[in-house]
């Protein structure tokens, strides 16, 4: 649990603050960080608000679909600080559905980010992903790696950045953007999330073997627990440079051996793996530097042994299985006439 006292300079100043996508994963905590803090939040989301979010102190809801300029308008009205995670979080969805995710990500993003100049908004924090370095060339990758996003949800990940440097550089957006690392924690939903913490866990508090894809020591992930990146997201609020990008992650390396051998540690019984090495698509390291973060003064509090032993706390025997699958490439559909089409 995160104490206002853990939070660093706390958003002193800034009472009205707007979270987008307050309703999801990352949302839910930030939002009841942010009310722990006694700052007036307001949820910005076209999903409802869960009760327990809604009844926190200072919370209140607008309901909003940021694909809508109007609608954004009106929901980041009295801003002083918007954080921005609304959007498609999944891979998967965005081989599937490309043009969704570019909407929610990319127009999104354009759309909050004019409001934010409109409006005049003191800082705007955007997460963005460790996706738009696309295959990692080096390790750790420092913000400076290129970005080559293989996946539509890297592109309109990196589209949104780019719109809202863009926005900075032309008309003074005070834009901050972080590049999240795999975020764990509780609350991830099984059946749209595919952070591997909280599915190595749930298949083994199942008693079942880990199904993993991919080569168990050449695929090597950065988790960072939800609690420190809800506190890495306010110190890019108090502290971050206006048009500065940092790297979100623990900076640590870990192989999904190594993850495995942490989840049978926290759980006090050996895990099993069941690799499936037929695809080595995402068998790479994607590691964070993290010393821009680090600059801020920002160093994370929960490491993992401590962060799978409350997440299994939290998860209790039997959990729902994950269902989330993980989606490279899309099926090439066969060539097919339109109705009202000319000519095949
Ligand atoms: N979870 C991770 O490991 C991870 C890693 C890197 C980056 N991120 C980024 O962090 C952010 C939050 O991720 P999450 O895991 O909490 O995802 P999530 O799917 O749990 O939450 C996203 C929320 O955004 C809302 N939303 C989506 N489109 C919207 C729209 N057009 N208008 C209003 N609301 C909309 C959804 O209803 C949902 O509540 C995302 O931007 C994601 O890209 C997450």
């Amino acid at each position: 649990m995160i104490h206002a006292s853990d939070m660093f300079g706390g958003l002193r100043g800034h009472d009205e603050v707007v979270v987008t996508g307050g309703a999801g994963f990352l949302g839910r905590h930030l939002v009841t960080a942010l009310s722990r803090l006694g700052k007036k939040v307001t949820v910005v989301d076209h999903a409802e608000l869960p009760e327990d979010i809604a009844a926190l102190p200072g919370v209140r809801y607008a309901r909003a679909d940021l694909r809508d300029y109007g609608e954004t308008l009106l929901a980041l009205q009295g801003a002083d600080v918007v954080f921005h995670l609304a959007g498609n979080a999944s891979g998967t969805v965005s081989v599937e559905k490309p043009r969704h995710d570019f909407h929610l990500n990319a127009l999104g993003t354009c759309n909050v980010g004019n409001a934010c100049l409109e409006l005049g908004a003191q800082r705007l924090v955007y997460v963005s992903s460790a996706v738009v370095y696309g295959t990692p060339q080096r390790t750790p990758m420092g913000e400076d790696h290129p970005t080559q996003p293989f996946l539509p949800y890297g592109a309109s990940k990196l589209s949104g950045e780019l719109v809202l440097r863009s926005l900075h550089q032309s008309a003074g957006l005070p834009v901050v953007i972080g590049r999240s690392f795999v975020i764990y924690g509780p609350g991830e939903d099984p059946a749209r999330a595919g952070g591997e913490v909280s599915q190595f866990l749930r298949w083994h508090l199942n008693e079942l073997p880990i199904p993993v894809v991919g080569d168990i020591d050449r695929k090597t992930r950065d988790f960072i627990h939800v609690d420190d990146m809800c506190r890495a997201l306010v110190t890019l609020a108090d502290r971050g440079q206006d048009g500065e990008t940092y790297n979100l992650g623990s900076g640590t390396e870990v192989s999904m051996r190594e993850l495995a051998e942490a989840v049978g540690e926290a759980t006090g019984r050996p895990a099993l793996l069941d690799a499936d090495d037929s695809s080595l698509e995402d068998s790479f390291s994607l590691v964070a530097d993290v010393s821009r973060l680090a600059a801020l003064g920002f160093s994370p509090a929960i490491d993992l042994a401590a962060g799978l032993s409350s997440l299994a706390a939290a998860l209790g025997p039997f959990p729902e299985l994950p269902t989330a699958k993980a989606v490279f490439r899309r099926e090439r559909p066969e060539r097919r006439c339109l109705t009202g089409a000319a000519a095949c």
